[in-house]
């Protein structure tokens, strides 16, 4: 990991107490755990973990940025969407899942003060006590302006309106597999001590499922049903194949369902439908580490400072929903979304003022608009790889942005 800048020493200092609290963890389980407890534990643990302690994670000076963070017209046009689903309602709530660093929210809440949106509330589900803080001091600026903001750390019992997340799924826990021969093995994880520091060492480890650990069970009957689903579309994954999938996502989709009285989830996230996702040329799977702007693929490199991810099944978003009694609503790139959702009009607007001979603004700051634009829509950028799905119980919600490129078929 030659090309990563070395972290400061109080960031070491942390990601070895995180590591500690793991290693504690993997010895209280004899020596092994699922790559989703690892995960769940280097991302989410209170107070250690990469989501839940203090570090900077989220824009320039962080380890990755996302389409809120790259320009506000992806949420500009996002709000436009969830603009018309709570007209057709009458008025509703918004729920933002994760909403990182509020920048999805500043810029949403411009749209829907322009449009008269009926939005009763904007609510944030936000888990980390630090995030809250930056959410609320970004959004102080606008807070005073309607709807009314409230965080909340659980699903609100009842909610009519909007659910939304952007890059959610790929954030949650993940399962990893290897095939040998026809089974699939679960890839967990393990601990050495490393000979010189003495400190502990995390390395991967594989074992049969065969219910001599928790979640073997669990783990059998999701891999037979994707080795039977691949196989109906053709696909036998090769020896020695490497592949993983979001743990939990039946509960995960069933209490949104339960919350959800009335309205629609619209969740952003990078993935691709079963057949494209495990295909066999993608036979290291898709688990992706970032620091710094650096992306690697070693989740044991310096657990908590680390972001993890990998991307989405589509099809299993779509078997979940499903069975928590929400239908697909619609399926597309992020790419036709917002070109269906009006990008190109709302560019020409921003840049407008801009383009003004008495506005001041700068070249560059017509690059930047042009640039982010761009990185939204391109597909070597985000336009292919992140999908955008809506879910929903009633025919009755059909957007634009939708129209243009209806993918559900691939599903
Ligand atoms: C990659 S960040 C995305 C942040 C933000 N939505 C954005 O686009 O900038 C992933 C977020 O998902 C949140 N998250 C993880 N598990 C969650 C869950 N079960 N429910 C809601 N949010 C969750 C994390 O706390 C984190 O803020």
């Amino acid at each position: 990991m030659t090309h990563l800048p070395t972290p400061q020493p109080e960031a070491l200092a942390h990601s070895i107490r995180v590591s500690e609290w793991i290693a504690e963890r993997l010895v209280l389980a004899r020596g092994w755990m699922s790559f989703a407890d690892y995960m769940r534990l280097a991302l989410y643990a209170p107070g250690l973990g990469y989501y839940s302690a203090g570090a900077s994670k989220f824009g320039r000076t962080g380890d990755f940025v996302t389409a809120p963070e790259i320009s506000p017209l992806f949420a500009e046009v996002v709000a436009g969407q969830i603009d018309i689903v709570l007209r057709q309602i009458g008025q509703g709530d918004l729920l933002e899942l994760g909403p990182g660093t509020g920048a999805f929210a500043v810029a949403a809440i411009l749209k829907f003060n322009q449009c008269g949106t009926p939005l009763e509330r904007y609510r944030m589900l936000e888990v980390s006590a630090d995030l809250r803080e930056r959410q609320a001091e970004r959004l102080a600026g606008v807070s005073e302006t309607c709807p009314p903001l409230d965080w909340c750390d659980r699903l609100p019992e009842t909610l009519s309106g909007v659910i939304f997340g952007n890059e959610i799924l790929d954030a949650l826990p993940c399962e990893r597999f290897v095939t040998r021969g026809e089974q699939y093995w679960r890839l967990g994880v393990g601990l050495s001590i490393e000979a010189t520091s003495g400190e502990p060492q995390f390395e991967w480890r594989v074992r049969p499922a065969d219910g001599s650990a928790p979640g073997d069970d669990e783990f059998q009957r999701e891999a037979a049903h994707l080795q039977q689903s691949l196989r109906s579309h053709g696909i036998e994954l090769p020896d020695d194949y490497c592949g993983e999938w979001q743990v939990g996502l039946d509960a995960w989709f069933a209490s949104m369902a339960a919350s959800l009285s009335e309205g629609v989830m619209l969740l952003a996230d990078y993935g691709l439908p079963r057949a494209h996702l495990y295909h066999p040329d993608r036979a290291r799977g898709s688990l992706r580490c970032y620091y710094r702007h650096h992306a690697h693929d070693d989740p044991f490199l310096w657990p908590g400072l680390n972001d993890i991810t990998a991307w989405v099944d589509f099809t299993r978003v779509a078997e979940a929903a499903e069975r928590a009694g929400l239908q697909v609503r619609g399926f597309t790139t992020q790419m036709a979304f917002l070109a269906g959702g009006g990008i190109e009009q709302a560019f020409s607007r921003a840049l407008e003022p801009l383009s003004s001979a008495s506005s001041g603004a700068t070249v560059a700051e017509q690059t930047n608009l042009a640039a982010g634009v761009r990185r939204l829509l391109m597909p070597g950028e985000m336009g292919e790889s992140v999908k955008f799905v809506m879910l929903g119980r009633s025919e009755k919600y059909e957007l634009p942005a939708f129209t243009l490129r209806d993918l559900r078929h691939t599903l």
